[in-house]
């Protein structure tokens, strides 16, 4: 049997769920591949910016990378803005949700929040308020948080910057989300009661 043929929930029989539940851990070990592909949809149009987000993922990961940040810091550089092909009106909880189980959760509130924190850099011209991220300022991840928009992902949108390419990143990507997730994956019992 290399398929379940069952048509629906209730008549699914435990042999078929262990034949998933095989499948699902090969899938979700090749995860951080299709992450990594997914990236590569960022290439192409600079949606008016001076590079196009998959360079200005680079950048940012590669500035991150020469500051000395550790390497769940960079993969979290290389994704953050990942979320933006398929969720551009809050792009920041896509590249949260996808490192979540994986890293910090400091890490993971940094990312949720980029978006906002980066607008120090930008609101007023919208008429929004700069500071609007100083509401979190007794987060233990503030510091981080503004470290990571201003010294790295708002500084990176310069074509003539030196990035390095996503060959260099990979095996940290696939190090960081091949990680065990927190809370682990819910695992088939060798004998189960109906319920
Ligand atoms: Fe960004």
């Amino acid at each position: 049997m290399n398929q379940a043929r069952f048509r629906h929930f209730g008549e699914a029989r435990r042999e078929e769920w262990a034949l998933i539940d095989d499948r699902f851990r090969d899938y979700v070990a090749d995860a951080p591949r299709r992450v990594l592909e997914h990236l590569d949809r960022l290439a192409g149009d600079t949606h008016g910016y001076p590079v196009d987000r998959h360079e200005h993922c680079l950048q940012t990961a590669t500035r991150a990378l020469r500051d000395g940040a550790d390497e769940e810091m960079v993969v979290c550089a290389l994704l953050h803005d990942i979320g933006d092909d398929l969720a551009p009106a809050n792009h920041a909880e896509i590249a949260a949700a996808i490192l979540e189980p994986f890293v910090d959760p400091l890490n993971a509130w940094m990312i949720r929040h980029h978006e906002l924190f980066q607008g120090y850099h930008y609101r007023h011209f919208f008429g929004l308020d700069p500071h609007a991220r100083e509401r979190f300022r007794d987060h233990p991840a503030y510091a981080r948080t503004v470290r990571f928009c201003d010294d790295w992902d708002q500084a990176s949108f310069d074509p003539d910057y030196d990035t390095l390419p996503l060959e260099h990143f990979v095996p940290m990507v696939e190090r960081v989300l091949g990680r065990a997730p927190y809370g682990g994956l819910p695992a088939i019992l060798e004998e189960t009661d109906s319920p």
